[in-house]
Formats: C-alpha cells, structure tokens, sequence
C-alpha cells in the first residue's frame, strides 16, 4: 500500500461518463466545472450527464443484468473476489484517492485517507456477504414445501452527496453488488472526481461491462432521469429531505421503483450534570464540528442540563476557539472550506438569524481569509427551541447549546422535529443512558460516544430523515426481493 503523501496536483485522469467499462463524452456535448473549495477556482470540466446519458446507462446496466449474462451466472462467492480486487487496488492506489477527495472537497488530507480506508473496509465486509444471503424453508400447510430466495432487486440507480463521496460510493455499490445488482450512480456535481476514479478500479479488478455505470451531471436533470426512469427497479439517495421527497414522487408516478432514502437530521447530543465534562465537551465538540459540520449524524442541538450548563458552554467556546481552520494538505489542519458558495451563503445566514432571534454568540459566526468557503468554528449559547438554528438542519461548524431540567422534558424537545436520524447522550447513570435512547425516536443512537459507524452497524432514519437502512446486514434487505418458491411434495404414500 502507498503511504498516503499530500500532493496539492494530482492529476485528473478521468473526465467522462462511464458505461459498459468504457469512457463516453456526453450525448449532448456539455461540460460542468468542478471547483477547488479552497479558492473558487476550476480545477476542471467533466462530461456532464443527462437524460440521454442516462438511458444509455440504464440500457447497459440492464443488459448486465440479464438472467444468461456473465454477472448473473457467476459464482456468488465470484462476486465476493472481484469486490476484495477492487478493495486491493483502492489500497494500492490509496493516496491517490485520498488526494483527489481532498481537491475537491476540501477535507483535511488525513480525514480523507480514513475516508479511502472505511471504504475499503465498507467493500471488504459486503464482499464476504456475497455468498452467504440465504432465504428459509418454510413449513406450510398442505402437500407442499415452501422455500425463500433472497434475489437481486436489479438495475439500481444510486445518488449521493458531497460530503463524503467515496465513502458514500461505498454504502451504495457494496450492498448492492454483494447482492447482484447492477448499478448506475450519479456522483454529487461537486465531487465526481473519486468516483470517476473508482470506475476505472471496477475495470481493472475485472468486473464484466454494464455492472457498475457512473453519470456525472446536476440532480434536475441527470438526478431527475434516473428517478423518473421506467426501467429501472430501485433508486437509493442520500440528501436533502427536499430532494428525497422529489424522489419518491418521481418513484411513484413512474414504474414504482424500490426507494431507500437517507435524508437530513437534527439531531440531538443530550449532555447529563452526572457525566464527565471534559469527556462529554470533547464529543459534542466532535460530534457538530467534524467534516465541517457537514454530517447528516451531526449533533446539532446540544441539550446540557441545567446545573452544569455555564461551565459546558465555557468548555464549549475554548475548544472551538483552539480548532484549526485552514490549509487541508497542513497536517495540522483540522477544518478546511465548506463544500460550496451556496452552503458558505447558507450557513452564514442562519449564523446571522441566530444572532437576530436573540441567540448568543460565544465564538466564531464569520469567514475566514479573503478566498474559498472557510468559516470559524461557531458556538451559540441561550438557544431555544423556536430559533431557526435549532430547527433548520445547517450543515456547517455551528454548534448551538441549548438548555434542560430533567428527563421527561428533554426527551419531548428532542423529539420535536421532523427529523430522526441520530441521538446521543453523555451520562454516567446507565439507567438514564438506557431511558434516553429507548424515548428517543432516531435511527441511531450513541451513549457516552457519537457518530460511530462502521460496516457492520444498520444506519437510518425515523420519521423524515428517511427509509431503509444502509450498512450491515439489514441493507442486503434494500438490495434484494423475495422469492417465495412452493414444491407439490406429498407428505403421505398413497
Ligand atoms: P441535494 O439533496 O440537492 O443533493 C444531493 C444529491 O442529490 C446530489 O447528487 C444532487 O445532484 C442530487 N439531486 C439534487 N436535486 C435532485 C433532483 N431533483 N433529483 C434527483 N437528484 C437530485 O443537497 P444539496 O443541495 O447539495 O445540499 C442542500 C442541503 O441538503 C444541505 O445544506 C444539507 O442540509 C442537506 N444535505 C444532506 C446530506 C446528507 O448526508 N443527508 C448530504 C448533502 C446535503
Ligand atoms: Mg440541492
């Protein structure tokens, strides 16, 4: 494996749209720019993809995944190895990756690198999955014998973020390659790069044509296609709330394709006077302020109780006061640039509704330097529940402090929103941490820690931020339909 070395110029090797193992300019002839965060510069054009794009995908996609074709005759455990070569050569070519994410999404070099290697983790636990998806025999009434197979859902379209473009490559086609699905995956506009990448690594490892497509392009246009699609079987998002419900409108005036949608959140980090403050001010911290504050988990509302509130906030203030910003390839650097000028410009202006609903400022609320999308760790005291930053999801490094008396109430306000994907709670009573997370209405749920996800934890929404659940085994369930097969076995001679 390469040692992972910063490098600010790593080149660009591939620019287009990726179907059937070979690389097409688009139908229409059009490029998008894709932008350096750090400066608001181009570092350069891609094909972009549209609906005619899409349709050549979909159709090679299809045909990979017909009942004689190559992909669907071979070996389970075929399938596993091609996904562990894949897994090899993202770990030879580690750095690499790491670097380009770092280019274009502006994460500190040394978060990328842990992003490759989740991936590679990510790949390498559904590889051993493969061959081990097994339906039930059933005992039913009568001459008969019933058993299940669990079969690939078929071409499914796949559609991510920005925040974590190759990790989130990662939830969508390992779960469904395991399975033996087909996949056409529409990368962010803001960061295509790693993922175009990661097409070139499906070649190489030797996966057949039409198994794994990318179209590279905007969500109205390349986005809406593949959800308005009549051929194909399952889309799989991770977004905005917003965008989530387009899809399933899309989902059902179409060809009701399987949907699994992972959306936005508020979630809330609840900090008991009984736990360990340095402790819980370090995971709060952690928990608003890592990627940028651009996490769907992010703990956004930090609920402190009452009695320990002031020293929390003042705990709170110094550890964002002493947060690196700046320069991602500084190994110093714990915070770069916000992904784009349109979330720069959004969450500069929920800082300021902070300010004028009467939410106190303790650190942080402006830009940093002249040039990019870089804004200080922000931390808001005295926050209540109506604030527009308490409600309204910011993906941005603003931490807003907000505080409770007791159980019964705090788990009524964290459950006032629309959202439930995450929760937390910092105690050293387990019978409190225990309460908590069995109230709280939230698809995942830590005590004493936050956002730790690994291959094997199921992640989710409640309520609207979303359906289905991605990682461990309960996302083979999102990639698979169920096949009931009965048999006329007469139980007694004749
Ligand atoms: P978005 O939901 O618009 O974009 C996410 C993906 O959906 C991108 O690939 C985009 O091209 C695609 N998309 C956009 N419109 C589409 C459409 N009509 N049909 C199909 N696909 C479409 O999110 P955006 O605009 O980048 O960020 C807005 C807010 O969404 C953020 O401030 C944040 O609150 C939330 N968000 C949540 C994420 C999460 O991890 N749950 C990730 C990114 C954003
Ligand atoms: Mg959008």
């Amino acid at each position: 494996m390469s040692d992972p070395t910063p490098d600010r110029n790593p080149p660009i090797k591939y620019k287009q749209i990726f179907i059937n193992n070979e690389w097409h300019n688009s139908v229409s002839g059009k490029v998008f720019p894709v932008i350096n965060p750090c400066n608001g510069e181009k570092i350069c054009d891609i094909q972009e993809g549209d609906k005619a794009d899409v349709d050549k995908a979909v159709v090679a996609a299809r045909a990979a995944f017909k009942a004689n074709a190559p992909w669907r005759t071979m070996d389970a455990s075929k399938r596993g190895k091609l996904i562990n070569k894949f897994c090899d050569l993202l770990e030879r070519d580690l750095s690499y990756v790491a670097n380009l994410e770092t280019l274009d999404n502006g994460k500190p070099f040394l978060d990328a690198v842990d992003d490759v290697r989740a991936t590679v983790d990510f790949f390498r636990y559904f590889a051993g999955w493969c061959d081990k998806i097994t339906g039930k025999t059933i005992p039913v009434d009568g001459d008969y014998m019933t058993f299940t197979r669990h079969e690939p859902v078929g071409v499914c379209a796949q559609i991510i973020p920005w925040n974590y473009p190759v990790a989130m490559l990662s939830w969508k086609w390992a779960p469904a390659l395991a399975c033996g699905c087909t996949v056409i995956l529409k990368p962010a506009e803001q960061t295509p790069l790693s993922a175009l990448y990661c097409g070139a690594l499906i070649k190489e490892a030797g996966f057949p044509p039409g198994v794994v497509n990318i179209v590279p392009g905007y969500g109205p246009t390349a986005g809406a296609a593949l959800s308005e699609h009549m051929d194909v079987d399952k889309i799989a998002f991770t977004g905005s709330t917003e965008v989530g419900k387009l899809i399933m409108q899309a989902a059902g005036r179409s060809n009701l394709k399987r949907v699994s949608l992972e959306l936005g959140g508020k979630s809330p980090l609840v900090i008991f006077a009984d736990c360990d403050l340095d402790m819980a001010a370090m995971w709060a911290h952690g928990a608003i302020m890592n990627n940028h504050g651009q996490n769907c988990c992010a703990g956004s509302r930090t609920f402190v109780q009452d009695s320990i509130y002031d020293q929390f906030v003042e705990k709170a203030r110094t550890m964002s006061e002493m947060r690196q910003v700046g320069d991602p390839y500084d190994a110093m650097t714990q915070q770069g640039p916000q992904i784009d000028e349109a979330q720069f410009e959004k969450i500069l202006g929920l800082i300021e509704s902070g300010k004028k609903e009467g939410a106190k400022l303790e650190f942080g609320g402006a830009r940093v330097g002249e040039k990019g999308y870089f804004i200080q760790p922000t931390v808001f005291s005295n926050v209540t529940d109506n604030m527009r930053i308490a409600r309204e999801e910011i993906f941005g490094p603003v931490q807003s402090i907000i505080k409770f008396k007791d159980m019964d109430e705090v788990v009524e306000r964290a459950n006032n929103t629309s959202y439930g994907l995450a929760a937390g709670v910092i105690t050293s009573d387990i019978d409190k941490a225990m309460t908590f997370a069995q109230r709280v209405q939230a698809g995942s749920v830590w005590i004493n820690c936050y956002d730790i996800v690994t291959p094997q934890t199921p992640f989710g929404g409640f309520k609207q931020s979303g359906h289905g659940r991605e990682v461990g085994e309960y996302a083979l369930k999102e990639y698979t339909e169920i096949k009931t097969i009965t048999i006329k076995v007469p139980k007694k001679n004749s």
